[in-house]
């Protein structure tokens, strides 16, 4: 089992972009913590970061036909790209989308996703522990 982990645009700079809201953590921390936990789910997981809408696009196509799920933050592509959302709505696989904080808590702009409506769910505000949620979410669906 093979789950895609994909960042969106200025999530390589996490641990020190705007820590107060996005938190300490890189997003190298985030991969690592999830690398384990799918170890201990013997799942496998494969990581990929762009700040490029067209290449985080690439990315999903390249993996249409060998991935079981995406954990997908799109960063701020969330909010206005039709080419992502419909890259993940032709996926034939479940795509969680994640968000480090709450995006209903802050500017009005980030109320919206584009994704949403086409991901299999959806999980804001839990910081670094909505990767192992969308993780953990995906086998279970997988398995069930
Ligand atoms: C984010 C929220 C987006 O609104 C923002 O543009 C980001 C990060 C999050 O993880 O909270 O880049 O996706």
């Amino acid at each position: 089992m093979r789950i895609l982990v994909i960042s969106g645009p200025n999530l390589n700079l996490l641990g020190r972009r705007e820590p107060g809201v996005y938190g300490q953590d890189t997003l190298a921390d985030i991969h690592a913590r999830l690398e384990g936990r799918a170890e201990e789910l013997g799942c496998g997981v494969l990581t990929f970061q762009s700040n490029h809408e067209g290449a985080l696009i690439d990315f999903l196509h390249a993996h249409i036909d060998d991935a079981d799920g995406a954990i997908l933050n799109p960063g701020g592509y969330t909010h206005t790209s039709v080419a992502l959302r419909d890259a993940v709505a032709a996926m034939p696989f479940p795509v969680i989308e994640v968000h480090l904080s709450n995006v209903y808590a802050r500017e009005e702009f980030r109320h919206h996703s584009l994704i949403a409506p086409v991901a299999r769910g959806h999980i804001v505000g839990l910081g670094p522990y909505g990767y192992i949620a969308a993780l953990e979410a995906l086998i279970a669906l997988r398995r069930s």
